[in-house]
């Protein structure tokens, strides 16, 4: 297969164990996928890579030539998570190994734990793209941003300024329960496609297109770890690649959209709302409650395949606010203790403890007086209702 003039940027990410609890990872478990990533390079099976990290997830950027899907590419970033997985349980952290749900690779590191963000285009002369990624929170939470950035007036003032953003975008919808798709237009469909992504644990924006020429604009990991699992084994933090400027949103406005830190599910043991924090690197770890959750934003700028910068572009004052309105929500909600709707909802709930822990009480409730009494009336009312029914036939 000859190689693609296309560039593919390729954001794989898995949480593969961290210091100190939930809370950051190891320096070592980042050096060790970076020579695996460098041999990878120093091979051609990718043309450049930044390894970083969010919180407790290891986060793999890489360029290369190869489209996405790419079993080799994904094969290497298997290898670098199970080489740092290794070093993970030498150093004893914590939930080594943690999203890596299979022992061995077949093909595609979809379906077996990691998130995957991926896009391949021709590069213009300048190639600007933003990558975000997120801790204690779920793919679904870039549902609101996304939204704000490509179809939002109020946020993007080039959808009504810029002649080439004026046509709107398309928003490919996935339905993470059903494994299904939509796609559906903005700005001529925005209600149609808010009464689904209002819906952020079950709906989630997977990709938006440009619709004049169906250029890729923004792709966003959609894995949802407990799906595949069966059961909570840690929150599926997503990554997302966002294009800027010349034709999509400028890096501002595509920032803009984080400056409202919006409730989004995750937080401690994956069962909590709470403010999406959006910081630079030096705050990219969790630690009250396990959270808030955060976000932070690299830039780059995209050449002949290679990775140029990155800028950490939430690493800014103008954020401070945010951040601390953040702050406050984190206050405001952390009062509510176990209660709704601090704590999530009973079909997110399904996934965690909590069922083992309800399954104990199940034979302590008793019927209520109330409904022994009501009970024999119930029935022979359903009884003549029944005999009325069948009169009619
Ligand atoms: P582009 O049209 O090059 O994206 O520039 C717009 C801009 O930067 C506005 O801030
Ligand atoms: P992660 O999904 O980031 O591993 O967090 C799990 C958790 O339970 C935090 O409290
Ligand atoms: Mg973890
Ligand atoms: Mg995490």
């Amino acid at each position: 297969m000859g190689e693609s003039p296309k560039t593919t940027v390729s954001v794989i990410k898995a949480d593969i164990g961290s210091l100190a609890g939930h809370h950051i990872v190891h320096p070592d478990t980042i050096a060790v996928a970076s020579r695996v990533l460098a041999e990878g390079k120093s091979k051609g099976v990718i043309v450049d890579y930044y390894v970083t990290n969010v919180g407790d997830d290891l986060q793999l950027i890489m360029t290369h030539r190869k489209g996405v899907d790419n079993e080799q590419v994904h094969e290497l970033a298997w290898r670098a998570f199970k080489e740092a997985t290794k070093v993970a349980k030498d150093l004893g952290l914590y939930a080594a190994g943690q999203d890596l749900l299979s022992e061995a690779f077949s093909g595609n590191v979809r379906g077996l734990g990691p998130g995957v963000a991926e896009m391949e285009f021709v590069e213009r002369p300048s190639e600007p793209i933003i990558v975000f990624m997120a801790d204690k929170t779920e793919p679904g939470a870039f549902n609101l941003p996304m939204y704000r950035i490509f179809a939002d007036p109020f946020n993007t003032a080039g959808l009504v300024i810029d002649p080439r953003l004026h046509g709107g975008f398309k928003f490919v919808v996935h339905d993470v329960f059903e494994g299904k798709e939509i796609t559906l237009n903005a700005p001529e469909e925005i209600y149609d496609l808010l009464a689904l992504i209002g819906t952020p644990s079950r709906f989630v924006v997977r990709k938006v297109l440009r619709k004049s020429d169906n250029e890729i604009g923004a792709v966003v990991s959609v894995e949802r770890l407990s799906l595949i699992a069966g059961r909570y084994v840690g929150k599926d933090d997503p990554v997302a690649i966002v294009r800027a400027q010349s034709g999509f949103p400028a890096a501002g406005e595509i920032l803009e959209a984080f400056s409202h830190p919006h409730l989004v599910a995750g937080w401690m043991r994956g069962s909590h709302h709470g403010p999406l924090m959006p910081v630079g690197m030096r705050y990219a770890k969790v630690t009250r409650f396990d959270g808030p959750p955060r976000v932070v934003a690299l830039g780059f700028n995209v050449k002949n395949a290679k990775l140029i910068g990155p800028a950490d572009l939430f690493d800014d004052v103008a954020f401070d606010e945010a951040r601390r309105m953040a702050q406050l929500v984190t206050d405001y909600m952390r009062r509510h203790g176990p209660f709704m709707p601090h704590r999530l909802g009973p079909e997110e709930m399904e996934y965690t403890t909590l069922p083992e822990v309800l399954e104990k009480l199940k034979d302590r409730f008793v019927e209520t007086e109330a409904r022994k009494a009501a009970k024999p009336k119930v029935e022979s009312e359903l009884l003549a209702h029944k005999s009325q029914s069948e009169d009619v036939d």
